[in-house]
């Protein structure tokens, strides 16, 4: 039976305990219920409510959603705030400066408490800095660095300047993050000597300089460099700043600048059908309220809690559940720089000892892996630590198997804690189906129902709803406050990825598959119905390897498709044609070695094909389409039992069926 089979299957239900429902923010369906209703029948009135009481606005907004260009929607517009103020300020002004907002544990153990007094200085420091260095409000400035306080405080920083900042993830390539430099025009990078993982310490300067020395990236002006290592770096006099000289005799006073609420955060890539991933373009006002609201209704986190997101910032997860989110609510969080098995596979549960954290939010290929290593070593199995303080589990970025949620469940949530399986997008700014930790029956494999004033739909490929019980494109229906508001530089792609015609043009389509269960009408997601893989809840568009393979001097042809994987969910396997004949054991072993690590270096590590395999040719039609529903099969080694007659080189499966 596959994962979708086996969650579809699915009859067991737990309900949450009177604990978990006691002083919960949603305390139960009936209270669920009650907020949908007011979603339902004042959508507008809904959203204002909620954006007044989670927010603090310098100028109220007396707009609320604005559709005359749909799908260029408008939130808020002619209210104005900042992120900054709203994530520290305002909880320094209400007494709480002494709080931890980030308690940060290093690669190597070392532990760091930062206060939002902290916070606040060390961001005004950096925002005074950035301003000297000419970045003004609506420049553009990337961030490139490891997991660490500086990268929460260089992302806040922009936002107190109303400068949009754009993340690029610290294990992306040279090649990629040249390209988002330039398709974002920055004017600044914010990078680090190096980075520690695992013990080990890994560049980050010396991409960054290949980065821009590859070119189109006039107008990166300045490059601040975290020292995090002391390694040595070239150094680039006028154009390179240490960070720490830069910030020494910064004032600690910023006065935030007020934007619109639609003024843009930040903008952060990811990938698409096509090649070139897109700059997903979010706003102030509207993930800011999601991001914060989320953290109450799906952690339900109360003064007391401290939250636990092990995401990096690269992604949306790390931007909206550890920058934005936490601080937004004035909550403590913990920070990791580190990876689940340094120096033992434990790592993670120590951690939550150590730190008493009560709400843990991690990835399903995370989990998956530790189960494997814990039940071959009990040193390292959960129930090893004490994991005591843990009341909500959550997960994120890709489906979760049964086997696996119930192994969280029972071994790190010890049976009492709810699992919440948030369904979101990098697009979607924040959750959008998900448990309630004090309402939601759960279902394992589920992620349930949407959020309140989330309207999630699943439709056919005309755009009409589907019955419950049969799967479909998953869609939401009405815009709603964090959605993205464009693809940076590119609105007719916007349109055309996520409004598309052939739905009708007005309901926003995810890109995934799901169906709703017959009884409770619980969404199932199903997987993503275009080209685009998800391997350990990374985003890869088969396009985009198969654009880095073509471009090797060896490769004539390529085509990329997943296959589902036990640990990473999804793997990456490439149907390779060499221009040269086509090799046979340790030459193609040799070469595929090769290729692996020029998608990497293209790319980066995350994107590597697990399994290449080598053919004279590619199974195409007549019409020189290649055949990738066949490509899928090979890929998991099934017995073709598709029809082949209209292929026009019937032999190659062969060829391409053999496995590595
Ligand atoms: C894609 C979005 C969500 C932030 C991190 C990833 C898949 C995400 C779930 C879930 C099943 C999930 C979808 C989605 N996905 N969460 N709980 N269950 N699938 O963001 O890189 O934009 O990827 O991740 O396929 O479309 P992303």
């Amino acid at each position: 039976m596959s994962a979708i089979e086996s969650v579809l299957h699915e009859r067991r239900v737990f309900p949450p305990s009177d604990k978990a429902s006691a002083n919960a923010a949603i305390s139960g369906m009936d209270a669920y219920k009650a907020l949908t209703a007011e979603a339902e029948s004042d959508y507008e009135g809904f959203w204002a409510r909620i954006a007044r009481e989670t927010l603090s606005w310098h100028k109220p907004f007396t707009k609320v959603l604005d559709e005359s260009n749909a799908p260029f929607y408008k939130w808020f517009e002619d209210g104005e705030l900042n992120a900054s103020y709203n994530c520290i300020d305002r909880h320094v002004e209400a007494g709480h400066g002494g709080k931890n907002a980030i308690i940060f544990e290093a690669d190597d153990g070392a532990v760091t408490n930062v206060t939002y007094q902290d916070l606040l200085q060390r961001v005004s420091r950096l925002a005074n800095a950035l301003k000297k260095q000419g970045v003004k409000k609506g420049d553009r400035v990337v961030i490139y660095l490891p997991m660490s306080v500086e990268g929460v405080v260089a992302m806040q920083a922009c936002a107190r300047i109303g400068a949009t900042h754009s993340v690029v993830f610290g294990g992306f390539s040279s090649k990629s993050l040249n390209e988002r430099l330039v398709d974002v025009g920055a004017v600044a990078l914010i990078t680090a000597d190096e980075q520690m993982r695992g013990g080990k310490a890994l560049p980050l300067k010396s991409i960054a300089d290949e980065a821009i020395a590859a070119g189109g990236c006039d107008a990166v002006k300045s490059v601040i460099v975290y020292r995090r290592t002391g390694g040595k770096v070239a150094w680039n006099e006028g154009r390179d700043l240490w960070l720490h000289e830069l910030v020494e005799n910064e004032s600690d006073q910023c006065e935030p600048e007020w934007v619109s609420a639609e003024h843009p955060l930040f903008i952060l890539y990811t990938s698409g059908s096509t090649g070139k991933p897109k700059g997903v373009q979010h706003s102030t006002g509207g993930i800011l309220l999601w991001a914060a609201q989320t953290m109450k209704w799906t952690f339900d986190m109360k003064p007391d809690d401290v939250f636990w997101c092990t995401a990096d910032i690269g992604w949306i997860t790390g931007h909206s559940y550890i920058t934005y989110g936490p601080t937004a609510i004035g909550a403590t969080q913990v920070m990791f720089e580190g990876v689940p098995t340094y120096p033992h596979a434990g790592r993670f549960w120590e951690m939550i000892g150590r730190h008493k954290v009560t709400i843990f939010y991690t990835a399903p290929t995370a989990i998956r892996s530790l189960i494997k290593v814990s039940e071959a070593d009990a040193k390292v199995h959960p129930k090893s630590f004490d994991l005591s303080t843990l009341r909500i589990l959550g997960t994120v970025g890709e489906p979760i198997n049964p086997e696996a949620w119930m192994w969280y469940y029972e071994n790190v949530g010890g049976a009492k804690c709810p699992i919440v399986d948030t369904w979101w997008q990098t697009e979607t700014g924040g959750h959008m189906i998900t448990p309630l930790p004090g309402a939601t029956p759960l279902v394992p494999g589920s992620c349930t129902l949407p959020l309140p004033g989330i309207m999630a739909a699943i439709v056919d490929e005309t755009g009409q709803d589907v019955p419950n019980g049969q799967g479909g494109i998953l869609v939401v229906k009405r815009p709603w406050p964090s959605m993205l508001r464009n693809v940076w530089g590119d609105p007719d792609r916007y349109k055309s990825s996520y409004f598309p015609e052939e739905l009708g043009g007005k309901l926003y389509l995810a890109g995934d598959g799901a169906v709703r269960d017959k009884d409770t009408g619980y969404f199932t997601i199903m997987g993503r119905i275009d080209d685009v893989l998800n391997v350990s809840g990374h985003r890869l568009g088969t396009m985009e390897i198969e654009s880095a393979l073509v471009s090797n001097p060896l490769v004539a042809e390529a085509a990329v498709v997943g296959r589902p994987d036990e640990t990473t969910g999804e793997a990456v396997v490439a149907f390779v044609v060499l221009k040269q004949a086509r090799p046979e054991g340790d030459a193609g072993t040799k070469i595929a070695n090769e290729l692996r690590a020029w998608v990497a270096k293209e790319i980066g590590p995350i994107a590597k094909p697990k399994d290449i395999r080598f053919g004279e040719n590619l199974p195409k039609t007549r019409s020189g389409k290649i055949m990738r529903r066949l490509l899928r099969s090979l890929a998991k080694g099934e017995e073709i039992t598709q029809d082949v007659s209209t292929l026009e080189n019937p032999a190659i499966l062969d060829q391409l069926g053999e496995a590595r």
